[in-house]
């Protein structure tokens, strides 16, 4: 099981947006898409999670065709956390933003209430429960589309540039849930341009530029292989000092680089 695009296109009406793309992304697997503003991470996202169908080619979630599906049978499988959380908000409170999803996809009350309420206590929003969801600061509001989707847990999470706007505990949590997600077996798809946050994960990472993937590998590859500024992305710090130490496999936590220095200082 797991979701495969086949020689994608996608035009919103001048160009394409999507251009031939083919990949696999499988169960349990951390993958990002990186690439500069309008490279086409978020149309791919889209793509991926039936919101928009390809104009040419083919996506399957678990084998079902996105263009054939019914919009509710993916999004039970494929939950998306959109870069601007505003598109997602529309309900009274927070907590009914939370439970709407769950109630339309026929849970029971209390068990939608049950679940709704893990998911905002995940994020840190219990105490926002009752307020007005368009009243919650950017960051508040991002985590509240987080809390949506991690509620209804679907197998395959997209995070649609989840970094931006967010301070240092909410990137700390963040990373956990990620990590979580993945140790229970769910899939996580990254867009983003923060390869600072990324690097640590080491995710199956695809270079997007104009609408095609240009290049796809580990970020340890990626390390060996690429040129960063070449694709205008920022070489993440670890990868600097890495180069700098001259090492052969890039470390990919300040722990591995204080036992690399070690390792040098003791040639
Ligand atoms: N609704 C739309 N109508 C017309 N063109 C669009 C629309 N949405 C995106 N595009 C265009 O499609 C291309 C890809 O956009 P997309 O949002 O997928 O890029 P992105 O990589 O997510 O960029 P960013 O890093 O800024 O979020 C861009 O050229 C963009 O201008
Ligand atoms: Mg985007």
């Amino acid at each position: 099981m797991m979701i495969k695009l086949d020689d994608v296109y996608y035009t919103y009406g001048t160009g394409y947006a999507v251009e031939g793309i083919s990949l696999e992304i499988k169960e349990g697997e951390l993958v990002a898409f990186v690439g500069h503003n309008g490279s086409g991470k978020t149309t791919i996202a889209k793509l991926i999670a039936g919101i928009v169908k390809p104009t040419k080619g083919s996506v399957f979630v678990d084998g079902l065709d996105t263009k054939k599906s019914k919009t509710s049978e993916i999004i039970r499988k494929v939950g998306i956390v959109f870069q601007n959380p505003d598109y997602q908000l529309f309900e009274s409170t927070v907590l009914d933003e939370v439970l709407f999803a769950l109630k339309n996809m026929g849970y029971e009350k209390d068990e939608a209430l049950e679940m709704a309420t893990k998911a905002l206590e995940r994020f840190g929003l219990t105490a926002f429960a009752q307020r007005p969801p368009l009243s919650l600061s950017g960051g508040e509001k991002k985590r509240l589309a987080f809390s949506i989707v991690y509620a209804w847990n679907p197998k395959y999470i997209i995070f649609d540039e989840p970094t931006v706007g967010q301070d240092k505990k909410n990137l700390e949590n963040l990373s956990a849930v990620i990590k979580e997600l993945i140790k229970n077996g769910k899939s996580v798809i990254i867009t983003s341009h923060d390869m600072e946050f990324l690097w640590p994960f080491d995710p199956l990472t695809f270079v997007v530029e104009k609408g095609k993937i240009v290049w796809n590998g580990s970020m340890r590859e990626l390390f060996k292989q690429l040129d960063f500024s070449k694709f205008n992305l920022t070489e993440p710090q670890l990868s600097v000092i890495s180069k700098k130490l001259r090492l052969k496999n890039p470390v990919l936590t300040v722990e591995e680089a204080v036992e690399a220095i070690k390792g040098v200082n003791a040639l």
